[in-house]
């Protein structure tokens, strides 16, 4: 098997966090370009790698020939640009969410990576939570029965600081809807199936934070209609004072159907909660043990933080497609799909009306 080469394009946190220590995972992989506008950044993750070329200019990475696949982890604004390059050039591209500014972009960006043959891949990391994955096996295979409410509450104390590109609109596009509501209606889609219509609000309550002006969302929520007659209900907030961060603050699925109802959060990694209709109430479901990594990941799930680690597993499924030559899951199609409903959510804040979403907007989501 040959080598794949992958430059990362943006080597700030996430890329520090997720992509190199899961691409370290993957066998006959090697990173060979990095690319960072802040010469100080670019220098941090250098140092991780050793040899590698590096530069501050994008279109010298993507253009050359010893580049596979890129991964793409910028601030929002600069995913398409540096996408459609990436692909120009025949490279497969995995983008960090959310992929575009708007759903367009986002279809546009998925219609190049599909004329040009390339891989492309939404990095909608809590899809590799092993639970989330049992969880869509059981609906699957018809443990919930007629699906009747999808309900997400993502609630997290970022108090008022600075939060940098992600508190100016012309940078972040939104703020909590793309920063981390955009996961959970990738899961609604991905457990539920598409949107038909849905009403919004979105509420800025610190126009300024730690001194700088912030134009961007720090809550919202959506009340929707799903094309199966299923509900949904979504709200996601950066103000949920004293509920900490990341995985130790809230990050709750549910799902009601005719047969029984499943509760999933990102904290817990290897259990759902699960009531039977009729029944005395819900329990804990363990997730099985085959579920625990992605198929064929080399991952062992009994290293390092399983909180942490699930997300290695994110580049595996990149290099796997890559090397399969099949399409990547989640793909840009995906990204596209959520990036309509926030598009649709913010069209409803601003005029006070429900959305129908367009049939190419709620098209259905290609199955896991
Ligand atoms: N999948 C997830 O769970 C997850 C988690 C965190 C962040 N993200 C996404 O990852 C992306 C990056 O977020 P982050 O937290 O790493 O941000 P960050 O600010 O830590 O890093 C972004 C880096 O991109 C660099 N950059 C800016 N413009 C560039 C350009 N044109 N070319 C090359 N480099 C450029 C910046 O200098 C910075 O170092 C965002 O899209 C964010 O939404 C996703």
């Amino acid at each position: 098997m040959s080598t794949l080469n992958f430059a990362i394009i943006g080597t700030g946190g996430i890329t520090l966090q997720n992509h190199l220590p899961g691409l370290a995972l993957c066998k006959d992989v090697r990173v060979s370009a990095l690319c960072d506008t802040s010469e100080a950044t670019l220098e941090k993750a250098r140092a991780q790698i050793g040899e590698v070329a590096v530069s501050t200019s994008y279109e010298d990475i993507v253009k050359r020939d010893d580049v596979h696949a890129v991964i793409i982890a910028t601030p929002n604004i600069a995913h398409k640009p540096i996408a459609l390059a990436a692909i120009a050039h025949g490279k497969h591209v995995l983008c960090e969410k959310p992929i575009a500014m708007s759903a367009p972009d986002a279809r546009e960006m998925a219609a190049a990576a599909d004329l040009a043959g390339v891989r492309h891949m939404t990095a909608f990391t809590y899809r590799f939570v092993p639970a989330m994955r049992y969880l869509r096996h059981l609906i699957d295979i018809g443990e919930l029965g007629q699906p009747y409410h999808f309900r997400s509450c993502r609630l997290q104390d970022w108090g008022t600081r600075n939060l940098g590109w992600r508190q100016v609109k012309s940078l972040a596009g939104t703020g909590e809807l793309g920063d981390m509501l955009s996961h959970r209606i990738n899961f609604a889609q991905h457990l539920i199936g598409p949107i038909k219509r849905m009403v919004a609000n979105v509420k800025n309550l610190t126009p300024m934070r730690d001194g700088m002006p912030n134009d961007t969302e720090d809550w919202v929520a959506i009340l929707a209609d799903f094309v199966n007659g299923a509900t949904g209900v979504l709200e996601s907030s950066k103000l949920a004072s004293g509920r900490n961060e990341s995985w130790r603050s809230l990050d709750y699925v549910e799902v009601n159907g005719s047969e029984g109802t499943f509760e999933f959060t990102t904290g817990k990694w290897n259990e759902l909660l699960f009531g039977k209709v009729g029944g005395p109430g819900i329990a804990p479901l363990a997730v099985p043990r085959e579920f625990w990594t992605w198929p064929g990941s080399p991952r062992d799930p009994g290293v390092g933080d399983p909180l942490i680690t699930f997300r290695y597993d994110q580049a595996f499924e990149f290099v796997d497609a890559i090397r399969a030559g099949r399409a990547c899951v989640p793909s840009f199609h995906e990204g596209a799909a959520s990036q309509a409903v926030m598009d649709a959510a913010l069209e409803s804040a601003t005029t006070g009306k429900w959305i129908d979403l367009t049939a190419e907007a709620a098209a259905p989501i290609r199955p896991a």
